[in-house]
């Protein structure tokens, strides 16, 4: 429990606030010991945004601003605490949108400072590391997370909480831009991962052989070729079944995503591999993953479709295990577009 006069300990019951900004979900969470979540609230700006067909950084940065404190506020409801139950706040602090992040850097900050409790500055990948320690705390180290999102595609050895060394990256897409490219392209709508996912549901995925970019032994990635692959093919047949299309771009994402994480997790001898980030809600992704996890005989987790996309229970979690280990953040952190997750390994 936090002792609101300056010295603190970490423990199971440290409940955090944790604040999410960085794109286009307003949400806030109240977890208790990294864990146990009490509430999470997420509200999305998908209508927002789908008649431009992709985030507007201004809309987004309003939408925050409208939508922040009723979240934070409903968090607490749902969590059934009062405000001076909460003994530290956490908030993404990048990457993403400037505007964005600092209007939940901003909020965090005043709430950290009204309440006397500390301020934890969270990256937002090493966030959604953490989404898979939320649902098993027991997971063994050293871990393999696929990082698959809209920003960002990586391989990353968690050696123990904060101990990470980067496998592999993409060296140009990012998996789940991908899927929103080729959505846009097939004009499926936004978001194009779940678009691509429920047209691919009545395709064929071996319909067309679309390339695997498996860079012989690295474990980085490319998706650029494809994209550009998918809409060369549909130019030169007009008549395809976008469904065809769809669910064969799908199988040719998720093969390279599987092998490589395979490859990751043998090279590493890890002790478990997991998924994470927005495009692990992909059922094709979590179903070929998991069938090879038990082929190979490493154990797969699998975080819920709702701690994969973007939430704040999984900035808490993170902020919770930060907080143990380095203390609070400095006031005076600010917000990074580009913040690098720091590989210490
Ligand atoms: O992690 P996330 O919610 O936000 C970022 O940090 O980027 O990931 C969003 C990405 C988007 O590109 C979206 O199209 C993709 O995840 N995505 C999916 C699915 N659901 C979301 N991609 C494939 N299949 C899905 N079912
Ligand atoms: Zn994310």
């Amino acid at each position: 429990m936090a002792d609101r006069r300056g010295a603190f300990t970490v423990d199971e019951n440290t409940l955090v606030l944790g604040i999410e900004t960085s794109c286009d979900e307003t949400a806030a969470a109240l977890v208790m010991g990294g864990f146990d979540v009490a509430s999470s609230v997420v509200s999305t700006q998908v209508d927002l945004h789908a008649q431009f067909g992709g985030v507007v950084p201004e809309i987004a940065s309003r939408a925050h601003l409208d939508m922040l404190n009723p979240i934070v506020a409903q968090a607490i409801v749902e969590a059934g605490v009062q405000e001076g139950r909460i003994d530290a706040v956490a908030c993404t602090i990048g990457p993403g949108l400037i505007g964005a992040l600092l209007v939940g850097v901003s909020a965090a900050k005043a709430f950290a400072l009204a309440w006397d409790v500390p301020f934890i500055g969270v990256h937002h990948h090493e966030a959604h590391l953490y989404s898979a320690f939320l649902e098993d705390p027991s997971l063994e180290f050293p871990l393999v997370v696929l990082l698959v999102s809209g920003g960002h595609t990586m391989l990353v050895e968690m050696h123990d909480h904060g101990v990470y060394r980067l496998l592999g990256e993409t060296i140009d897409d990012a998996a789940g831009e991908a899927f929103d490219k080729v959505a846009r392209f097939l004009g499926l709508g936004y978001p194009g991962g779940p678009a691509v996912e429920r047209e691919a549901a009545d395709g064929n995925p071996e319909a067309i052989a679309f390339p695997r970019a498996m860079l012989n032994d690295s474990l980085d990635f490319s998706f650029s070729g494809l994209k550009t692959s998918v809409m060369n093919y549909v130019r030169k047949h007009p008549d395809v079944s976008s469904s065809d299309v769809a669910a064969s771009f799908q199988a040719a994402v998720v093969d390279v995503l599987v092998a490589k994480a395979r490859r990751a997790a043998v090279q590493v001898g890890a002790k478990g591999l997991v998924l994470g980030g927005g495009v692990a809600a992909n059922s094709q992704l979590r179903e070929q993953f998991l069938e090879g996890c038990v082929v190979d005989g490493i154990r797969g987790f699998l975080p819920s479709r709702s701690m994969c996309t973007d939430n704040a229970a999984m900035i808490a979690a993170a902020g919770w295990y930060r907080l143990r280990r380095d203390g609070p953040t400095p006031l005076d952190v600010g917000a990074y577009p580009n913040l690098r997750l720091p590989f210490i390994l």
